[in-house]
């Protein structure tokens, strides 16, 4: 089975890849190296996979100008990881990138998928984001999606695009909608290897507001599972699923558990709430769980534990 991997060096494109080399797959890794944060921590993912029986090629390129056409004629599974991710920096200026690499990259992928005539899905990174602060928890997926920040409005641009194509010409697409995933490899710039690192470094943590913001944290590999499950499903294309890991736990709540995990106290200061952040996510997974029978299998203090062990192998000198 050929897939593709867009955002291969990335935090969950990385993980997924490995997983499906496991699962005896033939990919082909798709990433431009955005400077978002560190290069060198995506070389490094990069380099963590194993690649004895040449089963895996990376395509330095990015999807706004690469041809599609060629790299995308005998794919039979995609899975579209690659985007500009992070809430809090969607504002002023650098919303350009996130117009840039979560909508426009999109589409163009979206219209070179047409013609695979192999394709037997295509999955679509999306996000909680989508649904802003929501009227009601655990949300679901047909819940009104109004999102809070300019990051949430591109990955929500996206996701209706690739509901469109589906409609339309009839493409096997799946959204799924990943609510905060954590786990080793974790991006620099989100919250629990910035709290792991501070716990090594004995730096202090800022935590936006009073740290009673509740998130659905969802661990990578529960999110790697659900990608596959979507990916071997025949489901009618268009179907949009919450993948939440459900946690249900406050920001303060995870500093308690790191607290237990690392044995030591932490350092934390509450600073100004960030606009765009919101206060609560949760989302239902009725629907994933009764047609891919998808579930989450780590809970929060076992994947913050695994989490700790990878933080620790890159962060202590
Ligand atoms: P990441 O930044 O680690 O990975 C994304 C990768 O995509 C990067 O390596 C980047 O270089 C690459 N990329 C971006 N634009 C590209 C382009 N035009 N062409 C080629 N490569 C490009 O982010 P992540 O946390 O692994 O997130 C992966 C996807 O999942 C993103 O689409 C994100 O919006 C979505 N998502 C992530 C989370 C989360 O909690 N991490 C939650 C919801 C949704
Ligand atoms: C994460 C990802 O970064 C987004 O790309 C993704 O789309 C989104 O999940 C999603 O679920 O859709 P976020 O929930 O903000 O966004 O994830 P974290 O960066 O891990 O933050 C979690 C919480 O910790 C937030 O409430 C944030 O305000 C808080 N936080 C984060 C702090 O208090 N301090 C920090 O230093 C970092």
């Amino acid at each position: 089975m050929k897939a593709i991997v867009t955002g291969a060096a990335g935090f969950i494109g990385h993980t997924l890849v490995k997983r499906l080399l496991d699962e005896g797959y033939e990919v082909v890794g798709v990433d431009c190296f955005t400077d978002y944060y560190n290069i060198d921590i995506k070389r490094r993912n990069i380099d963590t996979i194993p690649n004895q029986n040449n089963n895996f090629t990376l395509v330095e390129a990015d999807l706004r100008t690469v041809d599609l056409g060629a790299l995308l004629s005998d794919a039979e599974v995609i899975f579209h990881q690659a985007g500009q991710p992070g809430v809090r920096k969607s504002w002023g200026n650098d919303f350009l990138h996130y117009t840039e690499m979560n909508i426009n990259a999109t589409q163009r992928l979206l219209e070179a998928a047409r013609a695979a005539k192999n394709l037997k899905r295509l999955v679509y990174a999306s996000s909680s984001s989508v649904y802003g602060d929501a009227e009601t928890y655990p949300t679901k997926e047909t819940d009104l999606p109004r999102p809070v920040s300019p990051y949430g409005v591109s990955k929500l641009a996206a996701e209706h695009l690739c509901s469109l194509y589906a409609k339309n010409f009839g493409i096997p697409i799946t959204s799924l909608r990943y609510f905060t995933v954590y786990g080793p490899s974790q991006r620099p710039d989100m919250a629990f290897t910035r709290f792991l690192r501070a716990a090594i470094d004995r730096s202090s943590i800022s935590i936006f507001g009073d740290g009673t913001q509740v998130r659905d944290f969802t661990y990578v590999d529960d999110i790697v599972n659900a990608n596959l499950m979507c990916s071997q499903s025949t489901e009618a294309p268009g179907s949009i699923y919450n993948v939440a890991g459900g946690s249900n736990a406050s920001v303060n709540d995870v500093l308690k558990v790191i607290e237990e995990i690392t044995g030591s106290p932490l350092n934390v200061e509450y600073v100004t709430s960030v606009v765009g952040d919101v206060k609560r996510t949760g989302g239902d997974i009725t629907s994933i769980s009764s047609s891919v029978g998808w579930e989450p299998n780590v809970n929060l203090r076992s994947g913050l534990e695994r989490h700790w062990e990878w933080a620790q192998s890159v962060y202590r000198a």
